[in-house]
């Protein structure tokens, strides 16, 4: 029995399938790369030392993706696919749109035609808006989006409580990331944002390496300690191994639905991550101070006890981690 991946060649979906196969799961991933590079499965097959079934097809594309479910025995879905640039998703809503639910609509109506019924849904902590109180717990008001990604991501949540009120056969999990930074230690995966990077460690990551001259701090006048945002980062690897922790939460309880923040719990700003890059990689971050971002929040981190109680899981990996795993892998890839 194996578990199917979509867009199992890009950041999360990458590291997931290395913890996956190093569980001694038997895996297949499927993917466009409209968001990946092909050498990322030869990457996967190197750190694990174990081969797996690939598919280089859209997710949308329901007669292939029948073929996928005829050809192989599919236990559980662990869905990738999704577009995931915040900006991008405000200028091109259709294609978010389209590609998020849509798609996430495909994959459902083929594994219910199947009969597979196990389903992890990457969601995201965009989702609580700008939440009502600090740490952030899964029963925390929902909704009060700011853009088409996050509001995808809000309505693909309801679309699977919808589902399973209708069928309580399902059995699934939707696993709200916080930060996601940080690449596997051997420096072979990672992230690859396409053109100049949105999100703040992947571009530190480019000011240190000097392909970008300095970081803009959008805003130094938010209620924080320093005035700057206060996020929680976790490191991909964690966040990976909270996949398989679900998995087997799902395996154990047959049918349900699930909600569970991945978070570490702590708040770091903008300026401790330029001093914690600085500090784990002895370089300069120059930044300056500019405009705040138009849809950003204070301070955004999450609870993150749900998952330790019920899926034993909780985030090892520390900040220095994150931003050496970082520059290790911007140093070996070609930036
Ligand atoms: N920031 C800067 N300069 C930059 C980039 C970011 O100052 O060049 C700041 C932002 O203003 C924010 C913090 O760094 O305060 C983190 O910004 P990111 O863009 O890295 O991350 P976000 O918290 O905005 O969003 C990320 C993902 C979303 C996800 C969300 C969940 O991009 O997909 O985390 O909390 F939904």
């Amino acid at each position: 029995m194996a578990i199917l991946l979509p867009g199992g060649a890009g950041f999360i979906g990458s590291h997931t399938a290395v913890e996956l196969l190093n569980a001694g799961k038997e895996i297949i991933i499927i993917d466009d790369f409209s968001n990946s590079k092909p050498s990322v499965l030869d990457a996967i097959k190197k750190i694990t030392g174990k081969d797996f079934k690939f598919y280089e097809m859209n997710y949308m594309d329901r007669e292939k993706l029948e073929k996928v479910f005829e050809e192989n025995e599919i236990d559980a879905v662990i869905n990738f696919a999704g577009f995931k640039a915040v900006g991008e998703s405000v200028q091109k809503p259709i294609e978010y749109y389209t590609n998020n639910i849509s798609g996430a609509l495909v994959l459902l109506d083929t594994m219910r035609k199947y009969n597979c019924k196990k389903f992890i849904f990457s969601s995201s902590a965009t989702v609580y808006g700008d939440p009502e109180t600090i740490p952030i717990t899964e029963d925390c008001k929902t909704g009060g989006t700011t853009n088409p990604y996050g509001t995808s991501k809000l309505f693909i949540e309801q679309i699977l409580k919808d589902i399973y009120i209708s069928d309580n056969t399902w059995d699934i999990c939707i696993l709200r990331y916080f930060n996601p930074v940080g690449a596997h230690e051997s420096g072979l995966i990672g992230e690859e944002p396409q053109g100049i990077p949105n999100n703040l460690m992947p571009y530190v990551a480019r000011v240190a390496a000097g392909t970008l001259k300095e970081l803009s701090v959008f805003g130094n006048d938010y209620d924080t300690p320093d005035g700057t945002g206060v996020r929680d980062y976790i490191h991909v690897v964690d966040l990976a191994k909270g996949h398989v922790k679900a998995l087997e939460k799902l395996d154990k309880e047959k049918e349900g639905l699930y909600i569970y923040n991945l978070g570490t719990g702590k708040g770091y700003s903008v300026l401790d991550m330029v001093k914690a890059f600085e500090k784990a990689t002895g370089r300069k971050v120059p930044y300056k101070i500019a405009p705040r971002r138009a849809g950003d929040i204070a301070t955004c981190y999450a609870d993150p006890k749900k998952a330790l109680e019920e899926l034993g899981w909780k985030a090892e990996k520390t900040l220095e981690d994150m931003c050496l795993d970082s520059w290790n892998y911007i140093q070996k890839s070609e930036h």
